[in-house]
């Protein structure tokens, strides 16, 4: 039987997400009854780039089903160091585990990983590319606060240029019904073309704007984004963009009374610490709900039969 990969979330079909969204919430509601489904597996966690969610709810997921954890979260303690290629790594570590997950700097890392070796890869984000785990986590999310993911009116706001969570959700919720987008970023963040290039060829709504405060009234969803320093060649942008949006409870005061607040994390400032005892606040539910999901991938890509 072929392996199946995750580099896009679109590797997924619309039936297979909502099959592992419903599977992830089999697992919350009776976490015992997985505990074993993984008994001698292994995972491997390979991080080129830092990262604490990601790297820990995967092997948090793995442990919590019998399974095991190898890996690595710093590549310099490895023989990349020595000029180890991504191929050559991975067709190694496929020898020590049953599935890989990769996170990587560079774009298409994700991809030559999947294609290097003969165990299912799953990509922990790439570059400024994609991150289709992060983006079951925030589909389920999102199902579970707003009861469906048709008919969403959803805000992305902050850096659209490289936040590859938005690059990944925004891919995953073009195949559901009837959602509208807005996309509020100062000008040099904007979304790539190609992005909107796909929007508007699935014949989906979507306004583009500066303005947080005048998006904020019509919004089911809003998910914010860090302006990522490491992405910026030159610092001075950075620190020129970094406070262009920052959402406090004023701000907030504006929101329907149901809008739900995301973000992937981490934050640095552009959410209050004060809006968190707000009850739209659900970024550390995201959080939980990535370990549940992740799960329900480990199983999928494993081929794992519930009885
Ligand atoms: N959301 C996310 O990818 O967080 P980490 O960088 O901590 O993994």
């Amino acid at each position: 039987m072929a392996k199946r990969d995750l580099i896009n979330i679109t590797d997924l079909s619309t039936e297979e997400v909502d099959e592992m969204l419903d599977l992830a919430d089999r697992i919350t509601a009776e976490p015992e009854k997985y505990q074993d489904a993984c008994a001698h597996k292994k995972l491997a966690t390979l991080f080129y780039e830092p990262s604490t969610r990601t790297r820990l709810s995967f092997e948090s997921a793995m442990y919590k089903l019998g399974g095991n954890v190898i890996g690595f979260s710093d590549a310099n303690s490895t023989s990349v160091s020595k000029g180890e290629s991504v191929h050559d790594t991975m067709k190694v570590i496929s020898c020590f585990a049953d599935i890989i997950a990769v996170r990587h700097p560079k774009e298409g890392a994700a991809y030559v990983a999947a294609h290097s070796c003969d165990i299912p890869v799953i990509n922990a984000g790439d570059g400024s590319h994609f991150h289709p785990s992060q983006t079951l986590a925030d589909l389920l999310t999102i199902r579970r606060e707003k009861g469906r993911l048709d008919s969403i009116k959803i805000g992305f706001c902050g850096d659209l240029k490289f936040g590859r969570t938005v690059h990944s959700l925004i891919d995953a919720l073009l195949r559901y019904e009837n959602v509208e987008f807005w996309l509020i970023s100062p000008e040099e963040l904007t979304l790539p073309g190609y992005i909107k290039e796909k929007m508007t060829g699935a014949g989906a709504v979507w306004h583009e704007t500066r303005s947080l405060e005048d998006s904020i009234p019509e919004l089911d969803v809003l998910y914010m984004t860090r302006v990522q320093k490491e992405r910026f060649f030159n610092e001075e942008d950075y620190i020129r963009l970094k406070n262009t949006y920052v959402l406090d409870r004023e701000k907030l005061s504006a929101a329907p009374e149901d809008m739900i607040v995301m973000h992937p994390l981490p934050r640095v400032n552009e959410i209050e610490v004060s809006v968190d005892d707000d009850p739209r606040a659900k970024y550390f539910e995201q959080v939980k709900n990535g370990k549940d999901v992740r799960k329900a991938l480990i199983l999928t890509l494993l081929k794992w039969k519930e009885d």
